[in-house]
């Protein structure tokens, strides 16, 4: 057994997430976490919403609420939704939390008595219609790398480079529209990383090479662009304060912490917040991020925008402090899943957004054509028919047809306890050895973090239920051999409890409906081995059992129609 610290890439708080943001860090990460659970292991799957920044102020002001308001009201608009995926984090905080505060603070503290951050005077963009200076995202332009009009001014959403708000070609404001700007001059704290360079370069040789090949390849490839001092903190009025005991002139001047500064040590913070908000006091949260180092194993997971910030910034900021904080041993990155061959969109409401998934359909039919179709090894494209057919034949089909076709056909002909007939054969040893090596197969890939693979494992072992079934006929073999079709029958009910169990991480709420139509003593979520899948015996003749309710309902032309013409189709 191990401990593992899973956390997923902090959601903006800003506007309700679509699928490509879910595909590409809280599912991915639950899943994970859902299995290593099974399997035995210690998990803290820590999650939060990413409340700072220009975002928030921005989307505050256009509901026309305090950000403080906003933020609470926003925070708990996601969580119901993330309840509603099923996301079973160990806890969802929020950066804004006192804790954070305090730790990222502390963390400043740190990097300065080490001489990583430093004071510096710098030219910033002023503008004189808005009256303020405008950091980041309040400030839009033309990439200078690869001049798409809309790139904000720290990150450019198409080619994912970090910008500086200077950098862009033709800026103007993101409040007013108004290009009245300026150039003033004005204090900021810079987080010397190119003093940390070296170390950080170790620090990503040394581990990369156990990382999924999408986050390695992005972390090396920044490093070889170098890594450069960034100002670390801004003019806004919502964030973490700059310490006053430390830098009394920039705390009086209000200014706050950069919101990438403190959003991943809000995965520090939100552990803490789990914690706290225990009323018998025996979380630890600091055995999970201090001195930990070899025996908590800390798995991150996000979309590739984010990799630069995890992979290089985030543990400069850490090593900086000299101090022992575990530092994250693996990362996985994901591609971008598009719409119809074109871009989600959060701004533009382009795509499929978690709320109206949820909406139209449960969570397992969204959870699984998710993963099924990650995208791992390159962008994937979302479509109503790639949908509507993956549900039909893979969920309804092969998974639910089989479960609800079995037990069903057994109750008529034997009633509502397992029937017991014949010793298991030929087909039978065939049939476990099959389902122990495709059993092996999956945990190989979830272990390698493949979701792609591992569903396609899995789709496999529900089709070799599929296939021994056909062969099998029981419809056909009551007629002239009720002990074998018992058999058949009973051999089919493991294959279902099984499928139940190793479904799980993936559609938890079927996998429940699933094993509970079993009347067994023990706890059955509990993971099974390939060679103990291999005897197919785990439900024994005898055990009570219920017809769960269809499990997925088969969509219709009728509902592909509707769906497309509700989100749209095609981008024109
Ligand atoms: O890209 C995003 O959505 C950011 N809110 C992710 C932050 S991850 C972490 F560092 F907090
Ligand atoms: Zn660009």
């Amino acid at each position: 057994m191990a401990r593992h610290l899973i956390t997923s890439a902090l959601p903006y708080i800003n506007g309700i997430k679509h699928l490509g943001n879910m595909v590409g860090s809280m599912l991915p990460a639950d899943v994970y976490s859902r299995y290593l659970r099974q399997r035995g292991h210690d998990v803290l799957y820590i999650c939060a919403t990413d409340e700072h920044g220009t975002p928030a102020e921005l989307a505050a002001k256009e509901e026309g609420l305090p950000v403080d308001e906003f933020c609470a009201r926003a925070h708990d608009q996601q969580k119901a939704i993330y309840d509603g995926f099923n996301l079973a984090f160990d806890y969802f905080g929020r950066s804004s939390s006192p804790q954070n505060h305090e730790i990222t603070q502390e963390i400043a503290r740190e990097l300065k008595a080490n001489g990583f951050i430093e004071e510096r005077a710098i030219r910033q963009v002023y503008s004189i219609t808005d009256g303020r200076f405008l950091p980041d995202r309040y400030i839009i332009g033309t990439c200078p790398h690869c001049g798409y009009d809309k790139a904000r001014g720290d990150q450019c959403e198409n080619c994912t480079r970090v910008l500086d708000p200077t950098d862009l070609i033709d800026p103007r404001s993101a409040i007013s529209g108004s290009s009245d700007l300026e150039i003033r001059e004005t204090k900021h704290l810079f987080l010397l990383q190119s003093a940390l360079a070296g170390e950080v370069e170790s620090w990503v040789d040394e581990r990369a090479d156990n990382w999924p090949v999408l986050a390695s390849s992005i972390a090396r490839k920044w490093l070889t662009e170098g890594l450069h001092d960034r100002a670390i903190t801004r003019d806004l009025d919502w964030g973490v304060p700059v310490p006053g005991d430390t830098w009394p002139d920039l705390a009086a001047e209000g200014k706050v912490f950069y919101v990438w500064f403190d959003a991943p040590i809000e995965y520090i913070g939100s552990t803490k917040e789990w914690a706290d908000q225990d009323p018998t006091g025996n979380r630890d949260w600091r055995s999970w991020w201090w001195e930990s180092e070899a025996d908590v194993h800390y798995t991150q997971f996000m979309g590739k925008d984010n990799v630069p910030f995890h992979s290089v910034m985030f543990p400069a900021t850490l090593l900086g402090t000299r101090a022992p904080w575990k530092k994250v041993d693996v990362i996985k990155a994901f591609n971008w899943l598009n719409y119809y061959g074109g871009k989600f969109s959060t701004s533009q409401r382009r795509g499929v957004f978690t709320h109206d998934a949820l909406d139209i359909l449960p969570a397992d039919y969204w959870r699984y054509f998710m993963m099924a179709n990650a995208p791992e090894s390159d962008d994937s494209s979302f479509t109503w028919e790639h949908f509507t057919a993956t549900v039909n034949k893979d969920l309804a089909d092969t998974l639910g047809n089989f479960v609800n076709r079995v037990l069903s056909f057994s109750r008529k002909r034997f009633g509502d306890a397992v029937p017991e007939g014949a010793e298991p054969g030929e087909a039978e040893a065939k049939l476990g050895a099959e389902i122990a090596r495709l059993l092996a197969e999956y945990e190989e890939h979830m272990e390698a973090i493949q979701f792609r693979k591992a569903a396609a494992s899995l789709r496999a072992l529900w089709s070799a239920g599929n296939s021994y079934l056909e062969e099998k006929a029981p419809w056909l073999e009551i007629k002239t051999n009720k002990d074998g079709a018992a058999l058949t029958l009973r051999t089919a009910m493991n294959l279902i409890h099984l499928y139940a169990v190793v479904s799980e991480p993936f559609i938890p709420t079927t996998a429940k409906a699933m094993r509970e139509s079993f009347a067994l003593k023990t706890d059955t979520a509990t993971w099974v081995t390939p060679d103990e899948a291999r005897a197919l015996s785990s439900v024994p003749a005898g055990t009570p059992f219920t017809v769960p309710p269809v499990l997925f309902a088969k969509l219709t032309d009728d509902d592909l129609e509707t769906y497309k013409e509700r989100f749209g189709g095609a981008p024109a």
